[in-house]
């Protein structure tokens, strides 16, 4: 792969790489090798109180909508599944990379609306699909811009640089552009972060294409996975309706055959982005995440 030799000598010489907790990396592991059970998944979150208290803090939030208070982590698993578990566990985690990043020049706020917008409107692309790939989506979601997070942090100058050929209007992408400039992309860096970071290979592909699906003719790209579609209409989807603020806030037209990919219907989009924007407020306002 193009520039692949370099991003990961980028990467492998950050000294302060963002991490997860060594909670969430288990819950991949189990979750990866099938491993998992309601109670070898609770003893590994339980064994984090405080982030234990914070996922039941958000699985008791309206977003899930349940009409009974859930207030035991196996109780959580048991109505949720393990996917949920995990969205929220990371959840809670990127939040505190997003809080404790701090980059002049670099709305970090708003980046972590963007990331949470991709995250809810991801995971509503593909709410006929089953909870699975929702909470796959979710995660994807959450992440996917994680790489500019590393990129600011750890090369300043190149990023003014490319945030001012993105002002000046030069290029329609952002990714092409730091290809430019840097070399490689932080739809790249990420991809190597998410599989640092123990998720399936399905997430990483997703956010290494979320900036580029192509589309021709009446042929879509073959070998792309239904996730790795979610992500890249959800990250447009969340620009279209102003969720948060990434850098770049032009939107790209999804092609219809995307939408189709994701089964879905273009006359039933207007509905479905109502829920997205509702989903996202009721999230920003209600989910206590300090
Ligand atoms: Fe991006
Ligand atoms: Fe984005």
């Amino acid at each position: 792969m193009k520039n692949r030799r370099d991003i990961e000598t980028f990467v492998s010489g950050v000294k302060d790489l963002p991490t997860l907790p060594s909670v969430v990396l288990k819950v991949n592991r189990a979750l990866m090798d099938n491993s998992a059970t309601i109670d070898s998944v609770s003893s590994i979150v339980e064994k984090d109180p405080a982030l234990t208290a914070k996922v039941l803090r958000l699985a008791n939030s309206s977003y899930y909508g349940f009409s009974c208070h859930v207030d035991t982590l196996s109780r959580a698993i048991t109505v949720l599944g393990f996917n949920a578990i995990r969205s929220l566990a990371t959840t809670v985690s990127v939040f505190k990379i997003f809080g404790r990043r701090v980059v002049e020049s670099f709305d970090m706020q708003g980046l972590w609306h963007h990331s949470l917008g991709c995250a809810i409107a991801s995971k509503a692309l593909v709410h006929s699909m089953g909870t699975e790939l929702q909470e796959k989506a979710f995660v994807s979601g959450l992440i996917h811009d994680i790489g500019k997070v590393v990129i600011a942090q750890n090369l300043p100058e190149e990023t003014d640089e490319v945030l001012k050929r993105l002002e000046d209007g030069d290029a329609p992408d952002m990714a092409e552009i730091e290809e430019e400039v840097i070399g490689f992309s932080h739809t790249g860096v990420g991809a190597l972060i998410a599989e640092r970071w123990r998720f399936p290979k399905e997430f990483s592909e997703a956010i290494r294409r979320h900036h580029g699906v192509a589309v021709s003719g009446n042929d879509p790209e073959e070998g792309l996975s239904v996730l790795t579609y979610a992500v890249y209409a959800g990250n447009q989807v969340a620009k279209d309706l102003g969720l948060g603020r990434s850098q770049n806030m032009r939107v790209k037209e999804v092609h219809p055959l995307v939408w189709e990919k994701l089964c879905l219907s273009v006359k039933t989009l207007p509905e479905l982005f109502d829920g997205i924007k509702s989903d996202f407020s009721s999230v920003v306002n209600s989910w206590d995440l300090e």
